[in-house]
């Protein structure tokens, strides 16, 4: 990554995220493509949209671009993050509300009443609650979906039992990725926080990010099989998968 000595702007800090994250997820922007023309299939024309666990909103801009008549509600509880994306999704001339939630605590939905949404999406999150918690969510989200309503997961639901290969293949693929990416220039997850943290908006609200991330451990597998069936019991009528790239996959639930 190329260091200026100008501090980045919000839109800046948007496009360094965006090829970021690109580095991590090989096809990030094939997974967004399903996941706008599946709400493209199935939902109104102006869908209501929640960008759960959004960081600085890019499924948000995504949908609130291709949808004109869109709203987009984009949650996250990482307050620097929320705060790109309340910056960024301005652009959207009133469009998008940002809601800070901690989507692990018993009442995260209580901000989101007022909304009635035609689809969930999230991406690349989830993995940060447990299997438990993954339950706890898949149910709340289910009560606060209306029927024919649709979720849509995209993450790296990493192999687990005796798929040692499919495993060492895809963690050999992302190694790959991640290397060819940095070398043309991309930020490493680390060299984008010390960016952000040269915004004089966003140095303030370190603190109380470090203070509301500060007892999160990285949570057990839970392979696809586990999230098919979580969503099932929580209620969800159709699921299943409508993209995969070894490991990484869009999960599809219907309400
Ligand atoms: C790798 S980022 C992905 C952000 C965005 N969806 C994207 O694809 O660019 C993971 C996001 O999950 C959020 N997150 C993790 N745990 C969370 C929780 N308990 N509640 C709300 N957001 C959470 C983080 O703050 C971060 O913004």
């Amino acid at each position: 990554m190329t260091v200026s000595l100008t501090p980045p702007t919000f839109e800046d800090l948007l496009s360094q995220w965006e090829r970021q994250q690109a580095a991590y997820v090989a096809h990030r922007e094939s997974r967004f493509q399903v996941m706008l023309d599946v709400l493209d299939l199935l939902c109104p024309a102006d869908p209501t949209v929640l960008d759960l666990a959004c960081g600085p909103g890019s499924i948000a801009d995504r949908v609130l671009h291709r949808f004109p008549g869109a709203r987009a509600v984009a949650t996250d509880y990482d307050p620097v993050l929320a705060q790109i994306a309340r910056s960024v999704l301005a652009r959207h001339d009133g469009r998008a509300t940002v809601v800070e939630a901690d989507l692990v605590s018993a009442d995260w939905s209580s901000a989101l009443s007022a909304w009635t949404f035609d689809a969930v999406l999230s991406s690349t999150a989830l993995h940060w609650l447990s299997p438990g918690q993954l339950l706890a969510l898949y149910t709340e989200l289910a009560r606060l979906l209306p029927p024919g309503a649709v979720l849509l997961n995209a993450d790296h639901l990493r192999f687990g039992g005796d798929r040692q290969v499919l495993r060492r293949l895809s963690a050999e693929h992302d190694s790959a990725v991640q290397r060819e990416a940095f070398a043309g220039g991309a930020a490493t997850w680390e060299q984008w926080w010390e960016l952000a943290a040269r915004h004089p908006e966003l140095a303030p609200l370190l603190p109380e990010r470090e203070r509301r991330f500060a007892d999160r451990p990285p949570q057990p597998l839970a392979p696809l099989e586990f999230h098919l069936a979580a969503l099932r019991t929580a209620g969800f009528t159709e699921v299943g998968t409508v993209w995969q790239y070894l490991d990484d996959y869009v999960v599809f639930a219907r309400r």
